[in-house]
């Protein structure tokens, strides 16, 4: 247990493992109308129609990170939450995005395909040399003859990891992948460190004839990659703070975040489009409820990037602030209608004070929710500096997770409510102005018994 997280468990009765700090002297029995009406100055307001419509609204264009899409939602987020009364802050940071160059293909001396995309990763070069078909590159698949030569490879059922490193054990030269049966693009391919030779993406048309040439004649072919490397990009996060009433000001800082950057060509309806929108709504309400809190609402850039907001975020708290945030709530996929039920994640599997009282918001609200270990999303970093932080999501996952099927048509309304009332109840106990009194009440409700769940993702 992390030692500033101690004074507010003592204050919400949550202690795991001892005594609560206040005990009922006769513990009132389960109680779920006045369990339900102690949240519902928060939870009441929450407003399904209004949280769909932001996620429309955001899900209309791909949003990943530093492109203009990322740009024009930060501009709505930061117009959102201004509107609501908040002190926004946008705060920029750099981070690493790759540009392919230009690559190209010749077959026999010729130009071959319009639209060559250069993998994540690929070394600038150009090689040429005889072409070979090796199916799906698996180990047992992969002839020793591709020696020397450019391999012909079909996308599919391996890692790309997997294939590209199959064909340079044999001694291929240079890599051309095509896509799989059923798509059209092109967009797609990684090489990782130490698997050196120029590799690049056709489509699946395209594939095809070149196995097709293949049956009937030899073929060399010349594969270059020009240009490509890492470049710096820009990309925001989007920070929103309430103070708390002056005179019931506790000192503690409860963050709330979401991403709002997408992967390339997915509109991220539910990832995260979802999670942002239950942010500006909890804002929305809390910015009208007095707290003895401070509470910061903030959506991170470039988390499909490797969590690079959220890390630079922390990296700009102070340790007093630091020592101040009591707790993290980070939404992230809360409303996909194709996806199992709500899970808490954990970075190490292990309760902290955000699941204690999300299991017992839960309960209120809807039912118990248990939690499991993940890291995966922006909670991580808080986590890494001893801060009591969960990741809320369905799990499993929906089909469409980081796809460009990802779009509105897939969301429940009814899934992002009940999750930002969760999350909304949550909050607001420890930032109600009335605890700790409150432990003295019986109206308060208390910890409940919640598990652990190896759940599939
Ligand atoms: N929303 C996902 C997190 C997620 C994915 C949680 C799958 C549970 C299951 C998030 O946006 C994401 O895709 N994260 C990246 C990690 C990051 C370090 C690039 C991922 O999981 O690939
Ligand atoms: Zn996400």
């Amino acid at each position: 247990m992390s030692k500033k997280a101690i004074p507010l468990m003592l204050a919400a009765g949550l202690v795991l493992g001892s005594a609560p700090a206040v005990t009922f002297a006769d513990p009132p029995a389960p109680n779920e109308q006045a369990d339900h009406a102690f949240d519902n100055k928060v939870i009441k307001k929450i407003n399904a129609e209004r949280l769909y419509e932001r996620v429309d609204l955001l899900s209309k264009q791909p949003r990943e990170a530093g492109t203009q899409g990322e740009y024009d939602a930060v501009q709505y987020i930061k117009s959102e939450f201004e509107s609501y009364g908040y002190e926004t802050e946008l705060q920029p940071f750099t981070f690493q995005a790759w540009d392919g160059g230009t690559s190209s293909i010749s077959v026999n001396g010729s130009d071959f395909a319009d639209d060559v995309h250069t993998f994540n990763g690929s070394v600038n070069g150009a090689v040429e040399a005889p072409l070979e078909y090796v199916g799906l590159a698996s180990a047992e698949e992969v002839p020793d003859t591709v020696s020397g030569k450019i391999a012909l490879i079909e996308r599919g059922e391996i890692s790309f990891f997997e294939k590209v490193q199959n064909v340079i054990d044999k001694g291929a030269v240079g890599v051309i992948m095509f896509n799989q049966e059923g798509t059209e693009d092109n967009n797609f391919g990684y090489t990782y460190q130490g698997q050196d030779i120029p590799a690049v993406a056709i489509d699946h048309e395209a594939g095809l004839s070149l196995v097709n040439q293949l049956q009937s004649e030899a073929v060399t072919a010349e594969v270059s990659v020009q240009d490509a490397g890492t470049i710096d990009q820009t990309s925001y996060n989007v920070i929103a703070t309430m103070k708390p009433h002056k005179n019931k000001d506790t000192g503690q800082i409860v963050t709330v975040g979401a991403h709002h950057d997408s992967v390339a060509g997915g509109p991220g309806a539910n990832d995260d489009a979802s999670g942002v929108s239950g942010v500006l709504e909890l804002a929305e309400i809390m910015a009208k409820t007095p707290t003895d809190t401070e509470l910061r609402f903030m959506t991170f850039g470039a988390e499909e990037k490797g969590l690079v907001g959220s890390y630079h975020y922390v990296s700009t708290l102070s340790d007093n602030e630091i020592d101040r945030i009591s707790a993290h709530f980070q939404m992230d996929m809360i409303g996909s209608r194709d996806s199992g039920d709500l899970i808490m994640f954990t970075p190490d599997g292990q309760k902290n004070l955000v699941t204690d009282l999300g299991a017992s918001a839960g309960a209120r609200v809807a039912e118990v929710v248990e939690y499991g270990q993940l890291g995966r999303s922006d909670h991580v970093p808080f986590y890494l500096e001893g801060i009591p932080a969960a990741l809320f999501i369905h799990a499993p996952l929906e089909p469409w997770y980081h796809s460009p099927e990802d779009t509105l048509d897939k969301i429940s309304k009814e899934k992002l409510k009940e999750t930002t009332e969760i999350v909304g109840a949550a909050v607001y106990r420890i930032a109600r102005p009335d605890t700790p009194a409150l432990e003295n009440a019986r109206v308060a409700p208390g910890p409940v018994h919640y598990e652990f769940d190896d759940r599939p993702l």
